[in-house]
């Protein structure tokens, strides 16, 4: 138990880690968290520091959580469904951040590598379902907020009821971590990415 403990507190370090700012400092001397969105993750990263840094925050973020979720195959712990709690500490490690004072990301990146780690089935129909509704609406805050309810949905085909537990909470923490952004659909003011046909049918 000692060392589940441990390792759980591993695996939200893990989560914790924040890309984005450091990626921005590091790299472009700019606090990514003061400018676009305000937010550190893949999407702002992409808009404020360019394609480059976005795909570098993706990638990090993304296996974070992928290897955050198979923490317990690697030290040879108990049954599967454990993943699915690590996976979970390092997507609230990301969200609530140790180190920027439990303020962090909308948890999107991080969701999805930790999908990957536990069912790579499973995640093989968010991408499915995700990259579509990105094409059409060109807005990463939208697919988000879209993709997340189906998944939540498709995870009853898996008949693993920690599964559509877990993204049933990812559902209530993604919709309050995107707030913002869904004041501003709401307000027609939502950013888009330049591409898909909703950016280029606006434009
Ligand atoms: O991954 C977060 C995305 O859904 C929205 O990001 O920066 O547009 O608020 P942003």
């Amino acid at each position: 138990a000692l060392k589940i403990a441990s390792l759980i507190i591993l695996a939200y370090l893990i989560g914790s880690f924040p890309t984005g700012v450091i990626v921005g400092k590091l790299f472009f001397h700019k606090d990514i968290r003061k400018y676009g969105s305000g937010n550190i993750g893949t999407t702002n990263t992409f808009r404020v520091l360019g394609p480059i840094a976005g795909i570098v925050v993706f990638l990090i973020d993304f296996f974070k959580g992928t290897l955050a979720t198979l923490l317990p195959v690697i030290f040879h712990l108990g049954p599967h469904y454990l993943c699915l709690f690590f996976g979970l500490a390092a997507i609230l490690g990301h969200a609530f951040s140790i180190f920027l004072k439990f303020k962090g990301g909308k948890a999107v990146a991080t969701s999805a590598g930790f999908l990957l780690g536990y069912n790579v089935h499973f995640f093989l129909i968010c991408a499915i379902i995700f990259i579509p509704t990105l094409f059409i609406t060109s807005m990463v805050s939208l697919s988000s907020l879209i993709s997340i309810v189906l998944i939540f949905i498709a995870s009853f085909f898996f008949h693993d009821i920690a599964l559509s537990i877990i993204s049933g909470l990812l559902v209530i923490l993604i919709y309050w971590s995107h707030r913002s952004n869904i004041k501003r659909l709401e307000h027609h003011q939502e950013n888009m990415v330049p591409f898909g046909i909703l950016y280029w049918y606006k434009k």
